[in-house]
């Protein structure tokens, strides 16, 4: 599908949860109240919206959370988001702590990747930042979903005073794993606002001065806006997803579908299309699935079409998106 900005949208991140087995500081606020679970997308509507999604030209899928590993069900719907005709990709999001779990399932079905958010290697400051002591598990299940062969993406956010002292910790998992190590810059929404992004532009530089062998890697790496380069004697890459200082906008891809049935045609702005509202119509009736199918097809469109040139993360009062990032999938 194409956009106003001559665009290709052919990506979509579905959140299949708004729950979460750890509290990110920047993600889950205490006490946020959760979605009804009557109010989620059920597995089977999450299905169907795919099917739609596939036929308006999506192909690639991200499922995210909340944490996808907390809904039952997550591997088995992993499987059938993978046999939709005309997806070409199915990978998955998470905080990597039940990923050891559910890794032989996971592939079992198909999983064509895994980004697992890691934010430090220090046990106390994983504890400050997620509320939970997980950090062994975590980094257990980074080197099985690894050693599995897959493409396996660390998530690293920089917090000023917090974990920033580790980028460089953090990227070395590069050089002893097969896998890429990308540092997102904060953005400004949900409990992530007024906390001071670390820019990537000045990470670049450090990593440029501590590694004078530090070149942009041109091969293709994943669906998303991240900048990758290497470093010599690593088996991954480094990548730099710059939400606030880079120009990230441009090479846009996505959409994203929020578990209560809503795709959002950017981050950073409150607008959505409804799509329960047709799922749940007129249940009892048994309606034509072929026309809601075609009736959800024109509300991807719609959706597309609705997608603004740019986030505008820069200008507090313009950030109109006023829900918490757990509640959006990132
Ligand atoms: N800014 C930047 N990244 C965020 N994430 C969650 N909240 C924020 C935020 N406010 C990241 C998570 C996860 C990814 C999907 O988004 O760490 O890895
Ligand atoms: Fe796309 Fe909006 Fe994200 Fe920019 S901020 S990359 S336009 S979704």
């Amino acid at each position: 599908m194409e956009d106003r900005y001559g665009r290709n949208i052919d990506y979509m991140r579905i959140s299949i949860t708004d729950r979460c087995n750890l509290r990110c500081c920047y993600c889950m606020p205490e006490g946020l109240s959760f979605a009804p679970v009557e109010e989620l997308l059920s597995l089977g509507e999450i299905e169907a919206i795919c099917q739609a999604a596939a036929k308006a030209g999506i192909r690639k899928l991200k499922v995210t959370g909340g944490e996808p590993l907390v809904r039952p069900g997550c591997p088995s719907l992993i499987g059938k988001l993978k046999r939709i005709p005309g997806i070409e990709q199915v990978t998955m999001t998470t905080n990597g702590i039940a990923l050891g779990q559910f890794l032989p399932e996971l592939l079992e079905h198909g999983l064509d990747g895994v980004n697992i958010s890691l934010d430090t290697l220090k046990p106390q400051v994983y504890r400050q930042i997620t509320g939970e002591d997980k950090l062994e598990a975590v980094l257990e299940n980074i080197r099985q979903a690894a050693d599995a062969g897959i493409p396996v993406k660390i998530n690293a956010v920089l917090q000023k005073g917090v974990n920033d002292g580790e980028w460089l910790d953090l990227a070395l998992l590069a050089k002893r794993l097969p896998v890429d190590v990308r540092y997102i810059e904060m953005m400004p929404l949900g409990q992530g606002k007024g906390l001071e992004p670390i820019s990537n532009k000045s990470l670049l530089r450090s990593f440029q001065k501590a590694f004078p062998g530090f070149r942009e890697d041109r091969q293709v790496h994943g669906n998303g806006p991240a900048a990758y380069y290497r470093f010599p004697g690593a088996r991954g890459s480094i990548g730099f997803i710059s939400a606030i200082h880079g120009r990230f906008c441009k090479g846009c891809n996505r959409i994203r579908l929020t578990s209560r049935g809503k795709l959002k045609p950017c981050l950073c702005f409150g607008e959505e299309v409804d799509l329960m509202g047709v799922l749940r119509r007129n249940p009892e009736l048994d309606e034509c699935a072929g026309q809601k199918s075609m009736e959800l097809q024109a509300l991807f469109r719609r959706a597309v079409l609705q997608k603004p040139k740019e986030h505008r993360f820069g200008i507090e009062k313009d950030v109109t998106e006023g829900r918490q990032m757990v509640q959006i999938g990132g």
